[in-house]
């Protein structure tokens, strides 16, 4: 079956946004540099940690904990973390302006979405810099 413009849901028309314009340009932008960067840092970390040198099959606490003892590899998954939960976060926000019809099931879609977004970078961000080597 093939999926026509027709068959999709008409998304919202009216204005939505509260940043005014600026904010609504600096997102679009935002989504298309850290999807160029993504792409870097995503296929980056599915070569090495998947492929190169014996793949998963070598992942364990050591591999980790020699890993993230050094400052490259920990920016690079903080840079990675952060990137992906901004754009997902982002992403799904234009979603929910452009198909929850009602006021209070975009303030209460976008108050789980913000929550559950600020909650994993928060604890993400903790883990790459409180991880304790020596707990195994
Ligand atoms: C790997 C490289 C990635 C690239 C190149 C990329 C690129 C893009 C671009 C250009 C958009 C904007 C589309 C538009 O405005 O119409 C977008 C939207 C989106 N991206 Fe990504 N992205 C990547 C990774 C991710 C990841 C890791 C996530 C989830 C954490 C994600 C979630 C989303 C969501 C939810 C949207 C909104 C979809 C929509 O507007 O229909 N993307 N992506």
């Amino acid at each position: 079956m093939t999926v026509t413009q027709h068959d999709l849901a008409v998304p919202n028309t009216r204005s939505h946004s509260r940043g005014g314009r600026n904010f609504e340009k600096t997102s679009w932008i935002f989504m298309r540099a850290s999807g160029l960067v993504l792409v870097i840092l995503v296929l980056g970390h599915l070569f090495i940690m998947n492929i190169l040198d014996g793949g998963v099959q070598r992942i364990n606490f050591a591999f980790v904990a020699g890993r993230w003892s050094s400052p490259f590899w920990q920016v690079w998954d903080l840079t990675m973390l952060w990137l992906a939960m901004l754009h997902g976060t982002n992403g799904l926000r234009v979603i929910i302006n452009d198909y929850a019809q009602s006021g209070k099931t975009q303030f209460w879609l976008r108050g789980v979405l913000y929550t559950a977004s600020a909650a994993t970078i928060i604890l993400g961000t903790l883990v790459i810099f409180t991880f304790d080597p020596n707990l195994a």
